[in-house]
């Protein structure tokens, strides 16, 4: 395979990865369509926060675009990292940023091996293959964790690459896409590959995320029992844990699952379910649910049972993860919602808003009138700034970590 220029779509969490990881080597080019990612690239400076991104940086300039043509040019490899949102009217993914890419690449004349990153529905790249015949499609996808996107990928699990089965010479290509990730692999073991169908590892995706959603789901329903027979959380988990065959990893209580992918992954493979007898895939969608609901609950019962009208509820942070540097899909933000509909008094605490407030709550960003002013404070995950407070702090993050 001839390699000169790689264009990586979507600068994101994981298009940024794959433009950092092949820059050192390689004449990349990252295209995002945000004017803002592209002028702040191209002065050296990082939208996301992770310490490998800012070290590949500084070894090598990234060049970003929305030039399209400059993009696809004689392009030899084109990465798509764009995102794909679950539609909820439709019950799909909106696939629409694959598409225009996809029309782009056509009009731009080259003939890139195209490498789709980006999470889809089952079936998609066999959708895309028959529709653009004239492109060579791979899926390829993505296991990363946010603030460690570098990382997972020099020190990855595996790696799977699906190709389209029915040409048979898409294999080798299939083969030699592998092996260019696993060049850049770290671990001392051999990190194994997987080359699937594209429909398999579409599937290998969707089900890893459901199957950590129902972990998540699964341990956090053994807190709500915990907290509502007032038993020793820890002691139950760590019990359970000490079996091999279940772990004692990825098993810390939440306020529920949250982050960018589970929750829109999770429901992309129910909505693959809808004529396939299951039960599990719906119940982790709706136990996110259930336990949000039970938190908010149980949090509401705390202020009423203080008996002060003026009791403040502090919210300090929003976002899903201890350092994380955004807040989709975080979970306590659907505590907070809830507990706005129980007319509990909240203020909070949240370096990444500016504004003044937060769905009429009040934000503050001076820590210490936040913990003065708050009667109990929620927080997902428990922090250092909170040390002094303990007392006061509602959390379920019973290990300190995930
Ligand atoms: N974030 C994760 O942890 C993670 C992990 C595995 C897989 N994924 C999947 O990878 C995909 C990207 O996720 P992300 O978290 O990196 O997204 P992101 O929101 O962080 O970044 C997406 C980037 O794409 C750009 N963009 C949007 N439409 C575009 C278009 N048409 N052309 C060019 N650029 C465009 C946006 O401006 C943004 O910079 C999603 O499908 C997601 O499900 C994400």
């Amino acid at each position: 395979m001839h390699i000169n220029k790689i264009t990586v779509v979507g600068l994101g969490y994981v298009g940024l990865a794959q433009a950092l990881l092949f820059n050192d080597d390689f004449n990349v080019v990252g295209y995002d369509t945000n004017p803002k990612v592209v002028a702040s690239l191209n002065r050296g400076l990082l939208h996301i926060k992770d310490e490998d991104f800012a070290r590949a940086l500084t070894r090598k300039k990234l060049v970003a675009t929305s030039d399209t043509s400059f993009a696809f040019q004689n392009t030899n490899i084109v990465i798509i990292a764009t995102p794909t949102h679950f539609d909820e009217d439709k019950q799909t993914f909106d696939l629409s940023s694959i598409d225009v890419t996809l029309e782009k690449i056509i009009a731009s004349n080259t003939n890139p091996i195209v490498i789709i990153k980006s999470t889809v529905n089952v079936g998609a790249t066999k959708f895309y293959q028959a529709k653009y015949p004239q492109l060579k499609l791979f899926f390829v996808p993505e296991f990363l964790r946010e603030g460690h996107a570098l990382f997972d990928n020099y020190y990855p699990a595996r790696i799977v690459v699906g190709y389209d089965k029915s040409e048979a010479k898409q294999r080798q290509i299939a083969i030699q896409i592998a092996n260019l990730f696993r060049r850049y692999t770290k671990s001392i073991d051999d990190v194994p590959l997987l080359i699937t169908g594209t429909e398999e590892a579409e599937a290998i995706k969707l089900f890893a995320n459901s199957y950590l959603a129902l972990r998540v789901s699964f341990f956090n329903e053994i807190d709500t029992y915990a907290l509502t027979k007032d038993l020793a959380v820890e002691d139950i988990i760590a019990g359970i844990s000490l079996d091999p065959r279940i772990g004692n990893h990825y098993n810390n209580p939440s306020f529920g699952y949250g982050g960018y992918c589970l929750p829109k992954d999770s429901k992309q493979l129910k909505a693959h379910f809808s004529l396939i007898p299951e039960e599990l895939i719906s119940a982790t969608v709706s136990a996110n649910s259930v336990r949000k609901t039970f938190i908010a609950n149980y949090i509401a019962r705390i202020v009423k049972n203080s008996g002060n009208n003026d009791y403040v509820v502090g919210i300090y942070r929003l976002t899903m993860k201890k350092d994380a540097d955004n807040m989709r899909e975080s979970s306590i933000i659907d505590v907070v919602t809830l507990l706005a509909e129980q007319n509990i008094k909240m203020i909070i605490y949240e370096p990444l808003i500016s504004d003044v407030t937060y769905k009429g709550i009040m934000v503050l960003n001076n820590l210490a009138t936040f913990k003065k002013q708050s009667d109990l404070i929620v927080t997902n995950r428990m922090h250092a700034d909170l040390k002094d407070v303990a007392a006061k702090v509602f959390t379920r993050d019973v290990y300190s970590r995930d």
